[in-house]
């Protein structure tokens, strides 16, 4: 029932920040998807008569890429998979059934952000059995297996219903197909004090969850509307379709407007949040009010206690690189370690599996916690409804309070999309070259501190990361960071990281692009970002 079928290598399976991520078409190559879910299993050892987690965000190609998936388990030797019901499965969800049933590993079919459909994006990436994304050492043996590749082992089994939840035989592997939402709703429970909100939702208290057709969907219905009792129709958008609808599932206050618009309108429910592609950013917006990524994991990490799975406290808190510093003032506060890693969650497992960090979070719109090894959209969404549930103030009054007590950082990323690969590199090249003469020069009245290439040495495997982004530090503690994003899939995008520290109560209302407006025309005398990129102003603002 096991054949071998011969293959030729492609060159261009290396995984990015986030697993191998492509345009569908590039997918549908001959033996594209074979090859690289081989090579991950190439790259592997010891996994013959485990268990392999299998699922997906729903995006087009998730079915059929699924079906290849059990397959080659198959043909490799896997004793069973586990399949999310239709293909299904938030990453974060994927993430605790890897951890709850002790599987060897996952696949999880996803895009994240990046739009679906037949011409659209679509990725795969493998997750270990601690239940985070494969560290760099692993990703690099799956892309070094995928340049020699000359086979792959696929069993004939025919199509395997993924729709109807049971267990059945695929040769000699079993296939389960399982309630992608149960597990992960009891996580939820056990974390959060589901009491407290149904008695905030019974109140009166209005919430918008827009899942943006995407995977978080039957998840935000089952715990916000069924377990919690908030009112039907306070998730928008929950069925999740094959191209989002359309849409860019990305919970930005570009790609959900929508949502801003309505929490900034005269009829705001009191709290807004969404989600993406695959449930592992979150977006909140109180009433009145936009939480950025940057300040939500600090304040998620100073209120965390109010929530009973974070009673104890916090060990440490991480966040990547270009994230604010808001968290820092807050670990120091606390008198608790502050890890500063790449930009990936990948980075973080380390901590969280050391139990050095308890709470992550990534100015890209990822929030977490050592409950999974995954960001989590849904998890964030909840640990603040369980805080303005304890504190019984609106999330506009936790927002202001927190930057009386611990000064404001504003923060803004500049991205510009889809430039040249040349011109990209061109301008990070020449932006390297000159590193080491900006210390004590001036731009525009800011006296550059530092300047260096953001490396980061593992505190708990040594391993070090290098060339992770381009820091520069201004006296006073404000900072640019320009990087190229690893999870674009045409060209290349440039991102420019803002950042100013403001500790005066009185300066806390501005706007966020007025405040760093000095720091923003500093970075493009410094790199000469309109120049290489030939564009006058960025894609998007965030
Ligand atoms: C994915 C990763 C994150 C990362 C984000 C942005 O969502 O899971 O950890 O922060 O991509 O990465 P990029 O390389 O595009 O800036
Ligand atoms: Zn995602």
């Amino acid at each position: 029932m096991i054949k071998t079928i011969p293959t030729k290598p492609y060159t261009d399976q290396k995984p990015g920040t986030s697993g191998l991520r492509k345009k569908v078409p590039v997918f549908q190559q001959e033996h594209y998807a074979e090859n690289f879910i081989q090579s991950i299993f190439d790259a592997l050892d010891g996994f013959e008569g485990k268990t392999l987690v299998i699922g997906g965000d729903g995006r087009f190609y998730n079915r059929e890429v699924i079906q290849k998936a059990i397959a080659i388990a198959a043909g490799n030797g896997f004793g069973k998979v586990m399949v999310g019901q239709g293909g299904i499965l938030s990453t974060p969800a994927a993430s605790n059934i890897i951890r709850k049933y002790k599987t060897f590993g996952g696949i999880i079919l996803s895009a994240s952000h990046n739009p679906g459909g037949p011409h659209e994006d679509f990725g795969i990436k493998y997750n270990a059995g601690n239940g985070g994304p494969a560290p760099e050492k692993i990703t690099d043996a799956i892309f070094a297996k995928s340049k020699e590749i000359k086979s792959f082992k696929i069993a004939d089994i025919g199509e395997i219903d993924i729709d109807t939840i049971g267990t059945v035989k695929a040769g000699d592997m079993t296939v389960e197909i399982f309630d992608p939402v149960k597990d992960y709703a009891e996580l939820m429970e056990s974390l959060f004090d589901f009491e407290a909100l149904r008695k905030l939702f019974k109140s009166g208290f209005r919430m918008r969850f827009d899942a943006m057709h995407a995977v978080t969907g039957p998840y935000a219905k089952e715990i916000l509307e069924r377990r919690l009792g908030a009112p039907d129709g306070t998730c928008r958008n929950f069925k999740p379709l094959p191209d989002f609808g359309g849409h860019h599932p990305d919970p930005n206050l570009v790609h959900a407007k929508h949502l801003y618009d309505e929490m900034m309108g005269p009829d705001a429910p009191d709290f807004g949040a969404a989600s993406d592609g695959d449930g592992d950013r979150n977006l909140i917006i109180g009433r009145g009010i936009f939480v950025t990524p940057s300040d939500s994991v600090a304040m998620l990490a100073a209120n965390a206690k109010l929530a009973p799975g974070y009673k104890d406290g916090l060990k440490g808190i991480a966040r990547s690189m270009p994230t604010s510093g808001a968290a820092d003032r807050v670990a120091e506060k606390l008198g608790i370690g502050i890890y500063e890693t790449p930009t990936g969650w990948k980075f973080f497992g380390n901590l969280l599996d050391a139990g050095m960090a308890t709470i992550c979070g990534e100015e890209s719109a990822g929030t977490g916690s050592n409950h999974v090894r995954e960001k989590d959209g849904l998890w964030a969404v909840l640990l603040w409804l369980n805080i303005l549930a304890a504190r019984g103030e609106s999330c506009k009054d936790i927002v202001t309070k927190h930057w009386a007590t611990y000064g404001r950082n504003y923060y803004s990323r500049h991205d510009y999309e889809e430039v040249e690969s040349d011109r990209a590199n061109a301008l990070v090249d020449e932006l390297r070259a000159k590193l080491g003469s900006l210390a004590g020069t001036s731009v525009r009245g800011l006296k550059i501190a530092k300047a260096d290439d953001f490396a980061y040495h593992d505190p708990v495997d040594g391993s070090v990361s290098k060339n992770q982004g381009i820091r520069i530090l201004f006296e006073g503690g404000s900072r640019v960071v320009l990087r190229l994003s690893g999870t674009g899939t045409s060209g290349a995008t440039l991102r420019v990281y803002i950042e100013r520290y403001e500790p005066d109560k009185a300066r806390h209302d501005l706007d966020t692009q007025e405040a760093l407006a000095d720091l923003i025309a500093a970075a493009d005398d410094i790199a000469g970002i309109k120049s290489h990129t030939g564009r006058n102003k960025p894609s998007v603002i965030t």
